[in-house]
């Protein structure tokens, strides 16, 4: 499948079965959530959110993240799991998970909205569980969401983005992972505003996470490749949505993520073939996954035998 250039690797963070699950109509077992983990793992992915310790009255979807956690499969994976506040940082602490993720939009309302908080006490939330993960030795990796576009707001000024960013840096976070919450974003902009970053903090701790609204997702991956970031956050079979994000669709799918890294000679570790079956399983589980736009190519690829 992939070139023989050879452009170095890129990680895929999975995040279906959080981003993927948590706006579902139909709420998945803690089993249920494990078995996709275990086809992900299974497809070679090595960098999976698993879920997110938040409300259950909120999102009852992701009730019960701690038995998905006490179930991952022993292997290599970078796991981690997502946390708005401090109840969630420490019921996900005690599971013993090493990463984990927090949330800062770059927008009051949508904060309002998402935490119940303004900017200016998410922000010191953040800072403040930024703090504890460094005593209690946990990566955390920081959500700018609605980097682009605020679905009550607007449009969102680059140097917002930036100055964030430099915020989060200083209080140690190990990663900052610029999100698209809304899928309003255009590789313009995507190009502009990662330049801007890589340019300023490296390309190594900065990610995307891009959703697919407007279709222009996987456009959007491959303008950040260009402004150097080589890590993604992406969904299987493109599930997902925020349920305080109205109107905004699921995630980047995977499998196409997958396949324009192989083509374009980045090596992913991934089976393109078992990522397939991921996929498969995803569709099976939630009945509400539309696969991603290559998803039908891949299929009759692997039919044919022609898929590694
Ligand atoms: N995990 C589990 N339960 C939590 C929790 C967490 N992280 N944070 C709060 N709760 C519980 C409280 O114990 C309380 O329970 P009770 O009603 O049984 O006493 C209830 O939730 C309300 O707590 P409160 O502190 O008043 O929070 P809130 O009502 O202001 O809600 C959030 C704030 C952040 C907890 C809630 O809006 C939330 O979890 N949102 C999820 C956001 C999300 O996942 N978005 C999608 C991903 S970006
Ligand atoms: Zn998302």
């Amino acid at each position: 499948m992939s070139q023989s250039i050879q452009l170095g690797p890129v990680t895929i963070n999975e995040v279906g079965p959080r981003d993927g699950l948590q706006n579902q109509p139909r709420v998945l077992s803690p089993q249920q959530r494990l078995q996709l983990i275990e086809a992900l793992a299974a497809a070679g992915l090595r960098s999976i959110e698993v879920g997110s310790f938040v409300s259950p009255k909120a999102v009852p979807a992701m009730a019960g993240s701690e038995r998905v956690v006490a179930g991952l499969p022993e292997a290599d994976i970078y796991y981690s799991a997502l946390v708005p506040n401090r109840k969630g940082y420490e019921l996900a602490r005690a599971t013993g998970l090493k990463a984990l993720g927090l949330i800062l939009a770059t927008s009051n309302t949508f904060n309002e909205k998402n935490l119940r908080m303004s900017t200016a006490q998410t922000q010191a939330t953040v800072l403040d569980l930024i703090e504890q993960s460094r005593r209690d030795g946990i990566d955390a990796l920081v959500y700018l969401s609605t980097a682009w576009a605020c679905p009550y707001e607007g449009w969102i000024d680059e140097s917002v983005v930036v100055a964030m960013t430099a915020d989060m840096f200083a209080a140690g976070a190990k990663e900052v992972i610029i999100s698209d919450t809304i899928g309003a974003a255009h590789p313009g902009a995507v190009k502009s505003l990662m330049t801007r970053l890589t340019r300023e903090f490296g390309g190594a701790r900065l990610g995307c996470h891009f959703h697919d609204t407007r279709g222009m997702a996987l456009a959007n991956v491959y303008a950040a490749l260009e402004a150097d970031i080589r890590k993604f956050d992406s969904s299987i079979a493109g599930l997902g949505g925020c349920p305080f994000a109205p109107g905004a669709t699921g995630n980047v799918a995977t499998e196409d993520v997958a396949l324009l890294l192989a083509q374009s000679g980045f090596d992913t570790g991934i089976d393109l073939a078992r990522l397939v079956a991921a996929a498969d399983l995803a569709a099976e589980l939630t009945g509400a996954a539309q696969g991603g736009h290559a998803l039908r190519w891949l299929k009759r690829q692997r039919e044919q035998g022609l898929l590694s």
